[in-house]
């Protein structure tokens, strides 16, 4: 396939890239200096140019509190531009795959979230993402939303490689003990993006990796664990205490009715692929 990816050189970005590389597909990779996507004209132009069959849209504005003090930007980065890059690819006939957030959901229920639960967003973040989640869909019916959470890979700074960095040099680390997700290994996001572009069936994904979920505190203490730091000291903090701009949902486990219903695999368990991130970045 000819797969045009933004954000290239973000986390997801990288392992995207690398991943549809890997596989043989043709891939054109835009960091925000050859594709800002938020130059609509741009957008167009690049697409009508390089004509991917699809688009794996990894661009975003990931700042979750430094969106609650700029609407104006979060919207245009993580709403219209979606929007936009939806248009485009219904004029080029290409699949568009785009990511969004666990974040959409304010975290009040007990359990995983599916595509049954409505969505109530907190944060500007989360508002801005779930719009254009919305906006990408009504612009191309071909539009893939994949939900995702608590990433963490091999690329790019992120919160699992800041602990292991930290647990590495001996330091004392703090752990929220109140909140609760999937995590997902961006390696294996990665792979399930380029599979639901081949696929080409339109809806909205949850894309974690399995397991029964866990708390900031328990990723913690298992990553710190899995890297051979077990004697690093973890403090257990409530996410009140923290004081952020942003509100962030208590529980964001994630679960997928609609994979399970067309019969993709799960992905693996967290543990499993932290085991693999542990190895990778120790390397
Ligand atoms: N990380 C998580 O835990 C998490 C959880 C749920 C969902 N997500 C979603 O997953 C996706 C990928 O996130 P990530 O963790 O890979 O984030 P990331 O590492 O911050 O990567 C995002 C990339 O987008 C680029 N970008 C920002 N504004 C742009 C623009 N106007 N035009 C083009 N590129 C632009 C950034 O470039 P600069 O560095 O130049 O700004 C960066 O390279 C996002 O949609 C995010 O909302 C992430």
């Amino acid at each position: 396939m000819r797969i045009l990816v933004t954000g290239a050189v973000g986390m997801v970005g990288r392992a995207v890239v690398e991943h549809c590389a890997a596989r043989g597909d043709a891939v054109f990779a835009h960091d925000r200096k050859s594709l800002d996507i938020t130059d609509h004209e741009a957008v167009k132009l690049t697409f009508e140019r390089e004509r991917p069959d699809a688009v794996i849209n990894c661009a975003a504005w990931t700042d979750v509190d430094g969106c609650e003090g700029n609407a104006t930007l979060a919207y245009s980065v993580n709403s219209y531009a979606v929007e936009n890059m939806a248009a485009s690819c219904r004029r080029v006939r290409a699949v568009f795959v785009t990511i969004s957030t666990d974040y959409v959901f304010d975290g009040t229920k007990e359990g995983f979230y599916t595509q049954r639960d409505d969505p109530k967003p907190q944060s500007v973040y989360a508002a801005a993402k779930l719009d254009g989640e919305r906006r990408a869909i009504t612009a191309s019916a071909r539009t893939i939303v994949v939900r995702s959470g608590w990433i963490f890979g091999p690329f790019g700074r992120n919160f699992l490689s800041t602990i292991m960095e930290r647990a590495r040099r001996g330091e004392r680390l703090k752990a929220i003990s109140d909140a609760y997700g999937t995590p997902t290994y961006a390696c294996d996001l990665a792979a399930r993006l380029r599979e639901l572009a081949g696929i080409d069936l339109p809806g909205v994904y949850h894309v974690v990796n399995g397991g029964r979920g866990v708390s900031y505190e328990e990723f913690t203490r298992e990553a710190v664990k899995i890297s051979g730091c077990e004697e690093c000291e973890i403090e257990s903090v409530s996410t009140d205490t923290l004081h952020r701009p942003a509100a962030r949902p208590r529980n964001s486990r994630l679960r997928c009715l609609l994979s399970e219903a067309i019969g993709l695999t799960a992905l693996p368990d967290w543990e499993t692929s932290l085991r693999v991130f542990a190895k990778q970045t120790a390397d």
